[in-house]
């Protein structure tokens, strides 16, 4: 296993809608190690496999991060079949880092696609997790956090955190 860089905003990879798996083989295998590796070593709560730059619709979850208790989650091509009322909350991304806003998602989601071993899954979520899985899920259709919010506050983020990393660089 081995820990992958994990692209940056505003880099071509987090745009682009990735590729449905169609073959569970070995070199996918290697991806979800790597990418369940990479979250964890970030730390984060998830990871789509768009943000290592590869375009395959494969995410790993896990919200247990402070827990000791491990709930990790294998996404492969992974469709929210079901959104459930509305709820705020503060909300990141491991790659557009020192960014945190808060945003409205579904409160509960219910999530099917298929495990590692190209098993067929269903998983109903609220809270936490129902948000990592619209995050992540968002991530593989080419979509970030910062879309989802207002019109201002998505100008004021582009100018200021655009020019605050090109400063960095
Ligand atoms: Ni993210």
């Amino acid at each position: 296993m081995s820990v992958r860089e994990i692209k940056k905003y505003p880099d071509k990879a987090l745009r682009e809608k990735t590729h449905r798996v169609t073959d569970c083989d070995a070199e996918l295998d290697k991806l979800i190690d790597d990418m369940i590796e990479t979250m964890y070593a970030a730390p984060g709560v998830g990871l789509a496999a768009n943000q290592v730059g590869v375009s395959k619709q494969v995410a790993v979850i896990d919200v247990s991060v402070r827990d000791e208790k491990s709930l990790l989650i294998v996404l492969v091509n992974p469709e929210i079949v079901h959104f459930e009322g509305e709820v705020e909350a503060e909300e990141g991304c491991l790659s557009v880092p020192d960014y945190t806003t808060v945003l409205k998602r579904a409160m509960k989601v219910c999530v099917k696609g298929l495990d590692r071993n190209g098993k067929p899954v269903e998983i109903e979520a609220e809270g936490l997790l129902a948000r990592a899985l619209q995050h992540e899920i968002d991530h593989l259709n080419g979509i970030l956090f910062v879309d989802r919010m207002g019109r201002i506050r998505k100008e004021f983020f582009k100018k200021r955190y655009a020019r605050e990393k090109l400063l960095k660089k």
